[in-house]
């Protein structure tokens, strides 16, 4: 007999996560999100160029830090839509921008899913959104659809877990007490994006032309505060509410939570210096036209 055909919508599981409990905490952290991810979003922007007059899709723009940052580029002759699906993200984005008061639109929607009408876009752009797709090469297919014959798509997409401390680091800690499971980079997540060879691939099957890879990378304050103790706390509260690593302990018993704990906390410890407690992050920038 053959098994029964899986009818769960495309993303269904991702759609679950964002508007579940890990929206919630994305949106208390999001402050504190927004200014650890500045700088990459900044070089993507940067790659991007988005010009006065041109309408953009902020692909994944959850509380719209980035359409902001765009909607000034673009001024009052152009237009941004920032794209989610993520209920929560999207209510404190529509929040941010009546207080900015800055015309974006945000649509609560699967990126992945034909929303937008075709040639809608010069400008796909996207910090940290674009990795969390079932089918990858039918969504980034999908998404080209939605820009006009000229357009052009830039994104930031972490590199592998190895480059980047604020992953590696509290997992190296936690070694001697949970076995790691190497992380599958075909699989939607952070690190989706991670191999550049899948990128070409993948944009390249989706009809996207001249693709690009900048690396980028640059350290962040994974943790603030006062004193020492004070960054590994604030870095501490982020590791275990927020990201892959909270994700991975969450279904843990409290004892391995507990020794996770004192583990990671006192590695990040190392890591604090006079401003902060420091360590590395590192991005693909890519870019691509229409075709
Ligand atoms: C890592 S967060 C980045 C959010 C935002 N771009 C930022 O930099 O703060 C990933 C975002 O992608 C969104 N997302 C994931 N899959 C999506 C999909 N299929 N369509 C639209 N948004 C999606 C999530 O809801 C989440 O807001």
């Amino acid at each position: 007999m053959e098994p029964p055909a899986n009818t769960s919508p495309p993303n269904a599981e991702q759609i679950d996560y964002w508007n579940g409990p890990v929206g919630q905490r994305w949106l208390a952290y999001n402050d504190w999100l927004d200014e650890r991810t500045a700088a990459y979003g900044r070089a993507a922007f940067a790659a991007a160029a988005p010009q006065p007059g041109e309408a953009v899709l902020d692909i994944g723009c959850g509380a719209g830090a980035t359409s902001f940052e765009l909607a000034h580029a673009v001024g009052a002759g152009g237009s941004v839509t920032g794209v989610d699906i993520s209920a929560p993200l999207l209510g404190r984005a529509r929040e941010r921008a009546a207080a900015l008061g800055l015309p974006v639109e945000f649509r609560e929607a699967d990126a992945s899913r034909p929303t937008f009408a075709p040639h809608s876009f010069d400008l796909l752009y996207s910090r940290f959104g674009v990795m969390f797709f079932d089918d990858p090469t039918a969504a980034f297919a999908e998404l080209r659809k939605t820009l006009k014959p000229d357009g052009r798509i830039a994104f930031a997409c972490w590199q592998g877990p190895q480059f980047n401390d604020w992953y590696e680091r509290p997992l190296a800690a936690i070694a001697h007490i949970l076995e790691r499971t190497p992380v599958d980079t075909r699989q939607p997540g952070p690190f989706a994006f991670s191999d550049p060879d899948r990128i070409r691939e993948v944009l390249g099957d989706a009809g996207f032309a001249g693709v690009e890879l900048q690396p980028f990378a640059t350290p962040f304050y994974l943790g603030r505060g006062a004193t020492r103790e004070a960054m590994a706390d604030d870095a501490m509260e982020q590791v275990f509410r927020v990201g892959p690593i909270a994700r991975l302990l969450e279904p843990q018993s409290e004892e391995i939570n507990a020794r996770a704990r004192l583990a990671i906390r006192a590695s990040l410890l190392e890591l604090a210096c006079d401003d902060g407690l420091e360590v590395g992050g590192a991005v693909w920038v890519v870019t691509a036209r229409t075709g």
